[in-house]
């Protein structure tokens, strides 16, 4: 038997974000960290925000014991890093101790990484506008941004939007390898169809990224403040001497496709993408890197597929043409959003630190080379 979703963390009607509105302040022994992230844009701009991160009070965030509070710690602490090394002419490798003391405490205790992430900066990075209507990438803003503007929200909120419609999709993952697992060949063939089928809203909702974030807008001022560590790394002062290199913040890190790949048997094994894709997991908030863990673990999909008739290797196959349509799609968005205002055709990094075309299209291959 596979555990239910909500062992997880995954919301029946959300999925991999949570449906609770988010807290909008710490507790008030806080406000130190509140003032400075609500004024995050303007400190950026005249360049005064590592004067300002320098000079906090070095407070305890263990204190907290909410686990939505602990996330919105983590969500400013990991904006402060990204603020005090990108937030100057120069970048700056050494986090001071009011910023990397409380930061590496935090990460302890949730088991994420001391560098803004995905899990933050789209999962639990917003705050809903109109309370009488339900949640959704339209009526919510951001809660925390760099150097804010339309094309930084929305980067934030269209993602969030994307695992929004994929919530549907989740309880057909877990049924599809329960399904494989008891030799249900009918019912294995419906899960892989209403997973295929619940990917259109998925493409849809990726493809809304175009409708307010500017591809140039988002190279030239909206990436910078979540690029991962340069080399040779970055100091936590106070917390090691020794330099550290994260990756930074990129959709790489979502559970939702990896957890889709994991149910159907696409394994990235490429001398990138497969170390890549098994870091990325490092990255995710730890139910959803284990649902994604089990899934591959438990999953017969493929061999049942591979052993089963027309029907199952029809809809086994139109899954995986959805992922390729979607791979397809998302691999067009990295060319116009960064190769295209970058200028160069290759040799471009992500976000997440890949030399993405040759990446992209790998992970694309490993996908299509799965046809059954
Ligand atoms: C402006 C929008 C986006 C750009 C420019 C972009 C760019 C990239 C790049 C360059 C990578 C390679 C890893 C890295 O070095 O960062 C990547 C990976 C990835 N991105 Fe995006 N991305 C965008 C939005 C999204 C969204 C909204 C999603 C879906 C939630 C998404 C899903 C993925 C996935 C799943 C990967 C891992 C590669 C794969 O599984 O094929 N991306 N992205």
């Amino acid at each position: 038997m596979f555990a239910p979703l909500s062992a997880y963390d995954i919301d029946p009607v959300t999925g991999f974000v949570p449906s609770a509105d988010q807290p909008e302040r710490l507790p008030p022994a806080f406000e130190a960290w509140e003032l400075i992230a609500a004024d995050l844009p303007p400190l950026i701009r005249s360049r005064r925000v590592r004067d300002s991160l320098r000079k906090l009070p070095l407070l305890d965030p263990l204190v907290l014991t909410d686990p939505a509070e602990q996330e919105r710690a983590l969500l400013i602490l990991t904006m402060f890093a990204g603020a005090w090394v990108w937030g100057g002419t120069e970048p700056d490798l050494t986090i001071p101790a009011p910023v990397s003391v409380p930061l590496r405490a935090l990460c302890a205790v949730m088991d994420r990484p001391p560098i803004v992430h995905y899990g933050g900066m789209a999962l639990r990075n917003w705050k809903r506008v109109d309370k009488s209507l339900p949640l959704s990438a339209d009526n919510v803003r951001s809660a925390i941004n760099f150097l804010g503007g339309v094309d930084e929200e929305w980067f934030f909120l269209a993602s969030m939007g994307v695992e929004l419609e994929a919530a549907p999709m989740l309880p057909h993952l877990r049924q599809a390898v329960i399904a494989a697992q008891e030799g249900d060949d009918a019912a294995l063939t419906a899960e892989l169809e209403a997973i295929a089928d619940a990917m259109e809203p998925v493409m849809a909702a990726l493809a809304r990224m175009r409708e307010w974030c500017d591809p140039y807008v988002f190279f030239n001022r909206v990436r910078l403040y979540f690029t991962g560590w340069p080399e040779p790394g970055v100091i936590y002062e106070g917390v090691s001497a020794e330099p550290q290199v994260h990756v930074g913040g990129s959709a790489g890190q979502s559970a939702l496709i990896q957890a889709i790949d994991a149910v159907v048997g696409v394994d990235h094994d490429g001398m990138v993408t497969g170390p890549y894709f098994k870091l990325m997991r490092r990255y995710m908030p730890g139910p959803h890197r284990r649902f994604v863990e089990d899934l591959q673990q438990v999953s017969r999909v493929r061999q049942r597929v591979e052993a089963g008739g027309e029907d199952l290797r029809a809809a086994y196959n139109r899954v995986l043409r959805q992922i390729d349509r979607f791979r397809a799609a998302h691999r067009r968005m990295a060319h116009d959003y960064v190769s295209v205002p970058s200028g160069k055709a290759s040799g471009e990094k992500g976000t997440g630190g890949t030399d993405f075309t040759d990446f992209l299209d790998d992970a694309r291959r490993e996908t299509s080379r799965k046809y059954v």
